[in-house]
């Protein structure tokens, strides 16, 4: 029932904000908020973000001048960094600040839910305030609050959906719910402004390991995901289990290492060879690289720092040759996913790759070699646009905001207990049927609906 109510007012949502996307322009941010004091009623349902649908016949065209004077606060907190960031409609970044738990992750080895809440519960006020100082700004400067809303942990998702619903309460300002992975991929727009739709997204992260064909906003095809763990996850371990600093988080450690190996050292099998499809695996590659790693003695207590010089080859060698084989996996996806992308969207010209793992120089490198040879362009954000940060959600809420997809302001701060929506198994589009994998149909269960089904599905109740 739950996810019933929660889906209705979603698709209700999205329907008045899909027709007022197109008829209206918008002329000025105090316009937009005159409009919104006057016309937007409370929330009823503890569910729903928003009761839109009882708005759309009170809801009349709004003017301003441009997209560009649109200022959105943007809030991340769905894995381990608290992010909060300030950009404008012209994609102009005002302000950006993470917090990360560098700490923690040290202590745990990784993202521990209870914990990783409580670290944002910290952080999250002292974020947000040094993202509008740093910007010169108040939140009566905002047009609106953009929040991830998933996929993530529910516990960390939370603080930042609760933050920024109060804000936006407190200051009469719209909210719009984001979807992580697409931010991801959307936040090459802002550094690519050549970037148009539809083009072909690789999104590496801890979590996620996604192709995605995106056909415009809020709309994606899914080509390929794992069917177990992430390329990040895999770094991670494997920095782990090697000793070495993961205070930067696994993958920058392990890239460095591997500048000292050779990269042919340790005969890694590459994952999914005889599945002709644009899948991934990285379960079977961390288990070698921990039998190898086992095989030689290698001792994890001892830090890399006091490793004597043999023992330090010996793990640059494995952190080169899990690099070399990890990366020729996405390459080989990567190069299926071209062919495929350019069967059904024959006008694409980009290759957009982001999430963490992203800003891997060696990553980047190789990747570029495929989309070159395929005369295609890759897109790749600076590496502190790939890593989890504020700026992409606050970018992809402007895309969002300014077709007309947000919720009203919250009418009254929601009280500790209040039931968000938030949406910790989201997936971002429909599969591709070529690329519909067995072995991952089992662990489809309580899934919420895509953000692509639930976006056309408004679509088509408009028409
Ligand atoms: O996108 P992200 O910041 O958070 C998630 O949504 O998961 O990605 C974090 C992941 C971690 O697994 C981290 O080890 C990996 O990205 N990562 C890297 C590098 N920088 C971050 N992996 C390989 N090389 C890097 N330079
Ligand atoms: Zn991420």
């Amino acid at each position: 029932m739950a996810s019933l109510q929660t889906l209705s007012s979603t698709i209700s949502r999205l329907n008045l904000l899909q027709r007022s996307s197109f008829n209206y322009s918008l002329t000025s941010l105090k316009l937009l908020k005159f409009y919104e004091q006057r016309i937007i009623r409370p929330a009823r349902s503890p569910l729903s973000f928003s009761t839109l649908s009882n708005r759309s016949s009170t809801f009349k065209p709004i003017k301003m001048s441009s997209k560009d004077d649109l200022i959105v606060l943007g809030i991340e907190t769905s894995c381990d960094d608290t992010a909060a960031a300030v950009v404008r409609g012209s994609g102009e970044i005002l302000s950006q600040v993470v917090s990360s738990q560098a700490d923690l992750l040290v202590q745990y080895g990784g993202v521990a839910p209870k914990m990783a809440e409580e670290a944002h519960s910290q952080a999250i006020d002292p974020v947000v305030q040094e993202a509008l100082d740093k910007a010169n700004l108040t939140e009566r400067d905002l047009s609106a609050v953009a929040v991830t809303i998933g996929p993530g942990l529910s516990l960390c998702l939370r603080v930042g959906v609760q933050k920024a619903r109060n804000i936006a309460s407190r200051f009469n300002l719209p909210v719009v719910g984001v979807h992580h992975m697409e931010a991801h991929a959307l936040v090459a727009r802002l550094i690519e402004r050549e970037l148009q739709f539809p083009f072909l997204a690789l999104l590496i992260s801890g979590g996620h390991n996604l192709l995605v064909l995106a056909h415009n906003l809020g709309q994606y095809t899914q080509l390929g995901t794992t069917i177990d763990d992430a390329i990040g996850e895999a770094f991670d371990k494997t920095a782990k289990w090697l000793g070495l600093d993961l205070r930067r988080s696994g993958g920058p450690a392990v890239e460095k290492l591997a500048l000292e190996g050779d990269s042919q050292a340790v005969k890694f099998s590459t994952p999914m060879k005889q599945h002709k499809d644009c899948n991934f695996s990285y379960a079977g590659l961390k288990t070698q690289v921990r039998l190898a790693i086992e095989s030689r003695n290698i001792d994890a207590t001892i830090p890399i720092s006091s490793a004597s010089s043999q023992d330090r080859n010996s793990r640059a060698d494995i952190a080169a040759s899990f690099q070399r084989v990890a990366v020729l996996h996405l390459e080989e996806r990567c190069q299926r996913a071209i062919e495929w992308a350019l069967k059904i969207e024959p006008s694409i010209k980009h290759l957009v790759v982001s999430g963490g793992v992203a800003s891997n120089k060696y990553v980047r490198a190789r990747l570029d070699q495929v989309v070159r040879k395929n005369s295609l362009q890759l897109v790749c954000p600076p590496p502190s646009l790939c890593t989890d940060n504020g700026v992409m959600v606050a970018w992809t809420g402007i895309e969002h905001f300014c077709v007309g997809r947000y919720d009203p302001p919250p009418s009254v701060i929601e009280p500790e207990d209040f039931v968000y929506d938030l949406r910790p198994r989201w997936p971002l589009g429909e599969e591709y049927a070529e690329g519909r994998s067995e072995a991952r149909s089992l662990r489809t269960a309580r899934i919420h609906p895509s953000l692509t089904s639930l976006i056309q599905a408004s679509m088509q109740q408009q028409s």
